[in-house]
């Protein structure tokens, strides 16, 4: 039975807490927090994310200092009351916490001085705890009851779809900002050397479509992509006089022109947004018998972004027209790396790679290809 607030004034606090949620375009999750709290007579409100052993509250109302806590301030998980609640040792609902048994001797209801709790644990729609909603006061609260944890328990829905929201956006800016440091790069390299885009997409397309054959996941797929997009970025440090010598390139000129996977992974290294693509980019020249450059990485080692880019970027060069050669015919460059497979490239990949072709849009690769830079 609830005595305070009057159930009419209840109903319409339960109302505007889920109207907040549905509808509020600023820190709704606060102002959810601090409506249910005044609902339920409690002095703090918080969500905690618990993944990981830690719990770190991530929004909090009301009174959080006389309980000692503090937003972005870690706790070990055990002994707290999110840790009993998701360990299933609690239920959702500690009216006196102070005499109840399952949390009288819990090191957070001395340190904190906690008489009542209630709370409930925030899921992910696919189905992964991100953390626990809960309130907490110092003295007991016998008139809470189960209506109370269910209201919570539909907060800690909205929560949670708040909060999936929230990392859709963060993760959107990230690939936007990712994208938009890739483009700069191609075209800083096209500026460099005349190195037209057509052939890195080229070989993104391709390499897309053997990715998906060897049933990669969607964030290896995105990786694929974007190694393919920048595997000869480091030709950005070649000097001009190797870069755009019109005739073959001398032994100690290859030797410089070799060291362009290290340059272009050492480029990446320094951008947060694709740090993690340095290992496979500094392996795209790695050959799958271990006499490749620069490391001389061999099979599993090397990564398979690494391979699949390696296989696709010589398909690519050797279907597409050079001032020097006409290009060679699909059918004569597939022999060529079949020829080569198990020494030069991987198996797999090698096999992967008519049968993704075949699964491509006609016009995405198999058309005549103008390169202006020789040198792969
Ligand atoms: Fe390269």
């Amino acid at each position: 039975m609830h005595t305070t607030p009057p159930p009419t004034d209840a109903a319409d606090v339960r109302l505007r807490a889920v109207a907040e949620l549905a509808t509020a375009t600023s820190s709704p999750i606060s102002r959810a927090l601090d409506a249910v709290r005044l609902l339920l007579g409690m002095d703090m409100a918080y969500v905690a994310d618990t993944r990981g052993a830690q719990r770190e509250l991530v929004a909090v109302t009301g009174e959080a200092a006389s309980f000692g806590a503090h937003a972005d301030r870690s706790v070990a998980l055990a002994g707290t009351y999110c840790g009993e609640l998701l360990a299933g040792t609690i239920d959702g609902l500690v009216t006196d916490a102070r005499r109840d048994p399952r949390v009288s001797r819990l090191a957070s209801t001395r340190r904190a001085d906690i008489g009542a709790f209630i709370g409930q644990p925030i899921k992910l729609w696919d189905g992964t705890v991100f953390g626990v909603m809960g309130c907490v006061s110092h003295d007991a609260r016998p008139h809470l009851d189960e209506r109370d944890v269910q209201f919570v328990a539909l907060i800690a829905r909205l929560i949670a779809g708040q909060l999936e929201q929230q990392q859709l956006a963060e993760q959107h800016e990230r690939t936007r900002m990712t994208t938009e440091l890739v483009r700069t790069l191609l075209a800083a390299l096209a500026a460099r050397d005349g190195y037209t885009s057509d052939h890195s997409y080229g070989v993104v397309k391709l390499a897309l479509a053997v990715g998906r054959m060897l049933d990669l996941t969607s964030e290896e797929l995105i990786e694929v992509e974007q190694v393919a997009l920048l595997h000869d970025i480091g030709k950005i440090g070649m000097p001009d006089r190797i870069l755009q010598k019109p005739g073959p390139l001398s032994e100690d000129e290859w030797s410089v022109m070799r060291t362009h996977p290290v340059v272009g992974a050492d480029l990446v290294s320094r951008m947060d947004a694709l740090a993690h693509l340095a290992p496979a980019i500094r392996a795209e020249h790695e050959r799958w018998d271990g006499t490749g450059y620069p490391d001389g990485l061999t099979t599993e080692a090397i990564p398979t972004s690494s391979r699949i880019v390696f296989v696709c970027d010589a398909l690519h060069a050797m279907t597409s027209d050079r001032p020097y050669r006409t290009a060679m015919s699909y059918g004569a460059a597939i022999t060529e790396l079949q020829r080569n497979s198990g020494t030069q490239f991987s198996p797999a990949v090698v096999a992967a790679t008519p049968r993704s072709i075949a699964a491509m849009h006609p016009g995405d690769f198999l058309r005549t290809q103008t390169v202006t830079d020789p040198r792969q």
